[in-house]
């Protein structure tokens, strides 16, 4: 059985989870591809005739999979194929991600056989949030490997199941996008540099999912950049920076009504 494994992952917390999986399908005797779809080049059409059946890996934003990620979903023809999903997400809102990447994927005409939710450090760790910080871990790459064993059988047909219905969102996809656009005014500013010094390795250039970061001025453009924070992540001497979001991460564990020890306890679940 041929298995493609795409996943976006900006500062590697869904790399780890597609890795584990990739690792456990091949120890049950499947030809597996993996294919990063971070950087923009790799986002193009699938031809999903090279392939039996697909995973699609995604970390959450503003509770469904990146915006980009969205829109590459929606050029994709799946065949009637067989396809599973998995989010990793900073240990708040999932709600309603499994629901709205089904449909997309169902839209394309790929069958959903299982899903899967991984706690992981959150981005927003970068401004100083405490979120799942040592995420994922062994315990998250144990149900890892659970999860492609359940889905190899469903892949294969020994088991004919699908999840049942995910709990539909009552959110409009308006409020759902403007959700996403008032993260820049609420939470994150632009990822910067400053003036600080720089070796000018153009890491973050090439890292920068959206071509939006600019590696000679250290500025990002306001109108593509999605807060991935890749840049930041990948910046090997810590030249760039987001903002102080220290302040925002006790208001948000208040408005929540959750403790960081109550994130720490999120555990990763399988949907089959
Ligand atoms: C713009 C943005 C929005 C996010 N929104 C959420 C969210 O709604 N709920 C949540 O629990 N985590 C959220 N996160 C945290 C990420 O889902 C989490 O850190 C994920 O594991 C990052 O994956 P990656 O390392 O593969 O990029 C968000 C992160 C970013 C950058």
């Amino acid at each position: 059985m041929k298995i493609l494994i795409t996943y976006f992952s900006a500062t590697q917390n869904t790399e780890k989870i597609a890795r584990h999986t990739g690792q456990t399908f091949t120890t049950l005797g499947a030809e597996v591809t993996m294919r990063d779809i971070t950087p923009p080049e790799n986002r193009v059409p699938l031809n999903t005739n090279d392939f039996d059946c697909v995973v699609f890996g995604a970390p959450i934003h503003s509770w469904r999979a990146p915006r980009v990620v969205r829109d590459w979903m929606n050029t994709l023809e799946g065949k009637g194929k067989k396809a599973a999903m998995f989010f990793t997400y900073g240990g708040f809102g999932v709600h309603p991600c499994h629901y709205t990447t089904r449909k997309i994927l169902e839209d394309a005409n790929f069958t959903v056989v299982s899903s899967a939710e991984f706690p992981g450090a959150h981005t927003f760790n970068l401004g100083g949030w405490e979120a799942v910080a040592d995420r994922p871990g062994e315990p998250d790459f144990a149900v890892a490997e659970e999860f492609a064993r359940k889905t190899y059988r469903r892949f294969t047909g020994e088991d004919t199941g699908v999840p049942g219905e995910f709990e539909k969102t009552a959110f409009t996809d308006e409020f759902l996008d403007s959700i996403e656009s008032y993260r820049f005014k609420a939470l994150t500013q632009l990822p910067t540099r400053e003036g600080r010094e720089c070796t000018m390795c153009m890491v973050c250039g090439q890292k920068c999912p959206t071509g939006a970061m600019n590696p000679v001025t250290g500025e990002a453009d306001s109108d593509t950049c999605i807060a991935c924070l890749a840049c930041v992540h990948h910046c090997q001497e810590n030249a760039l920076k987001i903002n102080d979001m220290t302040g925002i991460w006790e208001a948000k564990l208040e408005m929540e009504k959750l403790t960081r020890e109550d994130l720490d306890r999120k555990q990763s679940k399988i949907y089959l």
